[in-house]
């Protein structure tokens, strides 16, 4: 196993035994920096773009290593003022310990629908802002929906880091990075579930060989982020974390996350069709039949350049017989001076040995993701051609399955620790 290899094997197995593993594997690394405290690091708990690597294009580079932690508080009815003290004291440790930074940790606590059903005031957002329960966004999707209270997300470049940092939270370890912890998350909340995944190019290949339905010889390129062997998040095609801020309220500079995981089915994607073919599906036809990604995408620089072929969706059913993902979706993800809605923030995940995809996007209102959400189904590309079916042809709907969905409110980081609907914060 390669040295990354068992460092990501190290944060899905979690717990002393990752860590240990991890600590094994870095004992020549620098230490992990410190942090500035809570008032020290943005409110905005999503101010990740300034604190992270980027690529040569300038494209933001999501920490290596990701970890979600959905919680729920054990009993009915809102949560006391003493649960609030409790995880306000973990996660205030927690930017005590660790740098707002890649090679530090950065988090964010966001919390769903049904935490804010909890209490009897309505949620004080305004009216661009909508979080409503999750819902089915196409006829065929039957995913669990996440309906735990909170959800914590983790990301870092340092697996010791992301790993201590949850067992202080989990109530596993009284300190991490050096910095003592007053209470763990689980002195208020249980842990429902735990998934973890990773963002590092040329890890999609070497995972592949130990995942179910994975073709032979491995055709996952060596240096692609993603499983299905392009790249994504481009600069241009990510709407910037100002785009996403909640502007008033309590909530302001707060935002709503949805998550989504997408099991990919990677023996039909690359066993059925061509490269061309896959190009034409992930990106657009004109990206096939102009040559414009070479390789995984990098030459793309910081842009798609998916901008020219959002109106020839019904076109290119028609004269291709298939129309694109980006291109489909693209089409709904644009404001009135055509800058994207959606931050995706997503990462693949190997967890259960099953190739699947961590789906965070970020949005000043859920409604944004819905609506790109269904303009990926392309109803109107199968309506101008039978070679474009429900699933068949349509981008890479043929090839991703939801198994799970759930939204969130990620409030300002003053905020975050168990908010009222009011945000008075008791
Ligand atoms: C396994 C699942 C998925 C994979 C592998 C994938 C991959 C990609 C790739 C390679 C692109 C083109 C490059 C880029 O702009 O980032 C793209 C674009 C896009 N994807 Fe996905 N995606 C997946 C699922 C989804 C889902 C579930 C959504 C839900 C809304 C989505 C929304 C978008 C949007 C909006 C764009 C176009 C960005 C723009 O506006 O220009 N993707 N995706």
């Amino acid at each position: 196993m390669s040295r990354r290899e068992a460092l990501k094997a190290a944060v899905a197995v979690g717990g002393a035994a990752g860590l240990a593993a991890c600590v094994d594997r870095l004992d020549d690394e620098e230490p992990v920096p410190t942090g500035d405290g809570a008032d020290g690091h943005p409110e905005r708990q999503y101010g990740w773009n300034d604190h992270v690597r980027t690529d040569d294009a300038g494209n933001w580079q999501l920490p290596r290593h990701q970890t979600l932690l959905y919680l729920s508080l054990p009993a009915e009815g809102p949560p006391s003022e003493a649960d609030r003290e409790t995880v306000r004291g973990a996660l205030d440790a927690l930017d005590e310990a660790y740098a707002w930074s890649h090679e530090g940790l950065l988090h964010s606590a966001a919390y769903s629908p049904a935490y804010f059903d909890r209490f009897e005031a309505d949620l004080a957002v305004p009216d661009d802002v909508s979080l409503p329960a999750p819902t089915p966004l196409a006829d065929y999707e039957t995913p669990e929906f996440d309906t735990q209270d909170a959800l914590v997300h983790l990301a870092s470049d340092r697996p010791d880091a992301l790993l201590a940092a949850e067992e202080a939270l989990l109530g596993e370890a009284d300190e991490a990075n050096g910095v003592s912890f007053p209470s763990a998350l689980t002195d208020a909340l249980e842990l429902a579930d735990r998934r973890t995944g990773f963002f590092d190019p040329g890890m999609p290949h070497e995972k592949a060989d130990e995942l179910s339905g994975v073709p032979e010889p491995n055709p996952v390129p060596e240096d692609a982020p993603l499983f299905m062997g392009f790249i994504a998040g481009f600069r241009g095609n990510q709407a910037t974390e100002d785009a996403v801020a909640i502007g008033e309220g309590p909530f302001a500079e707060g935002t709503t996350k949805s998550v989504g995981n997408w099991r990919q089915r990677l023996a039909d994607w690359y066993g059925e069709q061509d490269r061309d073919q896959r190009v034409m599906e992930l990106f657009s036809p004109g990206h096939a039949a102009g040559d414009l990604v070479e390789g995984v995408g990098t030459n793309l620089g910081d842009d798609s350049g998916i901008d020219r072929f959002l109106d020839s969706v019904v076109e290119d059913a028609t004269e291709y017989g298939r129309v694109g993902h980006a291109q489909k979706a693209a089409r709904k993800n644009r404001d009135a001076d055509g800058n994207p809605l959606l931050l995706r923030r997503h990462f693949e995940s190997a967890d259960g040995d099953v190739a699947s995809l961590h789906f965070p996007s970020l949005q000043r209102s859920i409604d944004q993701f819905e609506t790109v959400r269904r303009s990926m189904n392309g109803v109107d590309a199968t309506e101008a051609t039978p070679a474009v079916r429900q699933r068949v042809n349509n981008g890479i709907l043929e090839y991703i399955f939801l198994r799970h969905r759930g939204y969130f409110l990620v409030p300002p980081r003053s905020l975050r620790a168990l908010p009222t609907p009011d945000g008075t914060g008791s």
